[in-house]
């Protein structure tokens, strides 16, 4: 069954590699079949839960798109061994106010790269935490630790080598479990 996924980009800077792992992610064959769509972290004011009456429009925004998904795809950089904090804000924001979060019973998977050796395995550790607190079940094995190389994603913007074999797995792993919870 084709699935919409969106896909949260913890990084917003112009050349991420992060962002670039998570559009080669949705060229992968694995992923053939299943619409992606990528909401805008980097326009959300910072929370203020004096707004949680009146959310501004970007929240808006992004809470109607993670509603319209079938599961979300958390594609985060390591800030100082956690997540960025654009990202919590953006968790924080749609999981407000309290009893209408956007994020509650959507399957998640996690993964990122870093030129650090642990390939952001600290972050993903946090953000494993924050997704309980926000009742996504998450996909937990196999878990998506990549060191960022150059040669990881060819000029054509497709992830290549080993990774390419890896990411398939990981996919493939996700797109199961996220028909497990929908049955
Ligand atoms: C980093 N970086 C980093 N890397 C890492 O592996 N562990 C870490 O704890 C940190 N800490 C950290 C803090 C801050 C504020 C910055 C800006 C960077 C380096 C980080 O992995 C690198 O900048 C990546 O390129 C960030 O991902 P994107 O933006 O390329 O997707």
């Amino acid at each position: 069954m084709s699935l919409t996924i969106a896909v949260v980009v913890g990084s917003l800077r112009r050349e991420s590699f992060n962002r670039r792992l998570a559009e080669a992610l949705t060229r992968h064959p694995a992923a053939a079949g299943h619409s992606f769509t990528f909401p805008d972290i980097g326009a959300l004011p910072l929370y203020n839960q004096d707004d949680d009456a009146k959310q501004p429009d970007a929240v808006q925004q992004l809470k109607r798109q993670i509603r319209a998904a079938d599961a979300v795809i958390f594609v985060t950089p390591e800030y100082n061994r956690s997540i960025p904090g654009v990202l919590k804000n953006a968790i924080d924001y749609a999981s407000r106010p309290s009893g209408d979060s956007a994020w509650a019973g959507k399957p998640a998977a996690i993964i990122g790269t870093s030129p650090g050796a642990i390939g952001t395995a600290a972050a993903q550790q946090h953000l494993r935490n924050v997704l309980v607190a926000v009742a996504m079940p998450t996909l937990g094995q196999p878990e998506a630790f990549l060191q960022w190389k150059d040669d990881m994603i060819g000029a054509d913007g497709k992830l290549a080598g080993k990774t390419e074999l890896f990411a398939g797995k990981w996919l493939e792993a996700f797109l199961a479990f996220v028909q497990r919870h929908r049955a």
